[in-house]
């Protein structure tokens, strides 16, 4: 596909280089290593304000500054055969970086996403990733090599995770069953990245955590990736951040979609929720389902304490290849995280606690668990996947009529994960009626 010009140019702030007239500062990398204590906030770069060159202002973050062109010769002109996938923000394209393109940096693959929305919306929401993503390091966090910000062109370049998100590895049909180990694997390492970010000198609350923003390495390491929502926290006496709903239906909590009122307590709850569709592999809301059992918090919630109704309502995918204890101790840990009352939800570096011991288990019934796809269900999974992508295409295509209707007002984030920005009275509606949903744009 070609780079598409975004329509937003009046709105943007001055500091994006042109093709035309590149300043030389922000091809190089950064030297200095910035610390904790320094790090930028989004608040301190408004829009408006924002007159220098975003380079200079995450000086020290070692990120890289891409053209187009760069990024064009990256990803093969951004061709179809790249293409890995879409959200909200737009599509994403594998790339490979040579060599040859900079000194100091490595040949390695690497994920691209471009912005393709209009307005300021995303804009803010590609400047926030690239300040938080920019400072912040974990081995349970994506890493995010650089980005182009070129006239209307935002794009962002992270390192490539070869086994993509935990939405596709979990719920598509055509995929292999994750086994239990993974789970608690991707669990684990996903617990630890939340506690990383809540626990940092200057906290972040992360704020769209959900299954298909955990990406994972070949050895299913997760990382989380996507902070265009996420928030410093609290800070000296406040007890929470008062910020307009967003996020995604199904994983934000009850609390925060009834008061805006934002805290670290809030990722916990969606943590909770991922945790359950480890256990049961099944999404946090799903339409397809009968309507007891849409959203996956009330229909599963009431089952987790008991082991014999848990026991009904674990990943039938699984095929009993799981350590009971562990399920029960993990389930246990779900009920915590997703209790209606913030205050008795866990703290990440807790959870990190309960989960380390669910990594050893020697009480899984019978040996390792080795699947082998037959022939005929391949070809089956084959049409499975023709299949899904037509479904998908359609309701994209559906969606973008809706959205285009919609969006003088409000920007649709994610036709697929359902990140929506609406009016509050009806997320408060949605939230009495059983499906959380969010959200209006972010001042
Ligand atoms: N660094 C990466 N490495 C490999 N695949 C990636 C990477 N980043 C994103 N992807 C893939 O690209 C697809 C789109 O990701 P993206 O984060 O844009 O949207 P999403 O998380 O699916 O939806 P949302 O907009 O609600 O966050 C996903 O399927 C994801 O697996
Ligand atoms: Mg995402």
């Amino acid at each position: 596909m070609t780079v598409q010009k975004i329509a937003w140019r009046s709105f943007l702030p001055n500091f994006c280089v042109s093709d035309q007239n590149p300043s030389p500062k922000p091809k190089k990398p950064a030297v200095s290593k910035q610390t904790s204590f320094q790090r930028l906030s989004p608040s301190d770069l408004s829009s408006s304000t924002l007159s220098e060159d975003l380079s200079n202002s995450l000086a020290g973050s070692n990120l890289h500054v891409f053209t187009v062109g760069e990024l064009k010769v990256i990803t093969q002109s951004f061709s179809s055969s790249n293409f890995i996938g879409e959200g909200g923000f737009g599509p994403v394209h594998k790339g490979f970086i040579d060599d040859k393109l900079r000194p100091g940096l490595k040949a390695q693959p690497v994920a691209v996403k471009l912005l393709d929305l209009e307005g300021m919306q995303g804009h803010r929401e590609w400047l926030t990733e690239v300040i938080f993503l920019g400072q912040l390091r974990h081995p349970h966090l994506v890493k995010l090599i650089g980005y182009c910000c070129e006239d209307e062109h935002r794009l962002l370049v992270y390192e490539y995770m070869p086994r993509g998100s935990l939405e596709n590895q979990l719920f598509r049909r055509y995929t292999v069953s994750l086994p239990w180990s993974a789970r608690m694997k991707i669990a684990l390492g996903a617990a630890k990245g939340l506690a990383f970010l809540h626990e940092a000198e200057k906290p972040v609350i992360y704020r769209d955590f959900k299954a298909s923003n955990i990406l994972l390495d070949s050895d299913y390491t997760p990382k989380l990736s996507d902070f265009g929502l996420a928030k410093d926290g609290p800070e000296g006496d406040e007890t929470h951040v008062s910020t307009r709903v967003m996020g995604t239906q199904g994983y934000a909590a009850p609390e925060y979609i009834m008061t805006g009122h934002l805290t670290a307590a809030s990722d916990v709850y969606s943590f909770g929720v991922v945790l359950l569709e480890l256990l049961t592999g099944r999404r946090s809301v799903d339409k397809n389902r009968p309507p007891r059992e849409q959203n996956l918090v009330d229909w599963a919630r009431p089952q987790l304490k008991d082991p014999r109704k848990l026991r009904r309502i674990l990943d039938p995918r699984l095929e009993g290849q799981y350590s009971e204890m562990g399920a029960e101790k993990a389930a246990q840990l779900a009920y915590q995280c997703l209790s209606y009352r913030p205050k008795l939800r866990p703290a990440m570096s807790s959870v990190v606690k309960t989960l380390e011991p669910l990594q050893d288990f020697d009480d899984i019934p019978s040996g390792p668990f080795v699947y082998t796809v037959p022939t005929d269900l391949q070809k089956e999974n084959a049409k499975d996947e023709s299949r899904g992508q037509r479904e998908m295409k359609k309701d994209r295509e559906s969606d973008s009529h809706r959205n285009h209707r919609d969006r003088r007002n409000h920007r649709t984030r994610s036709p697929k994960s359902q990140t929506m920005y609406s009016e509050s009275t009806a997320l408060k509606r949605n939230l009495r009626n059983g499906l959380n949903s969010l959200v209006t744009p972010e001042n």
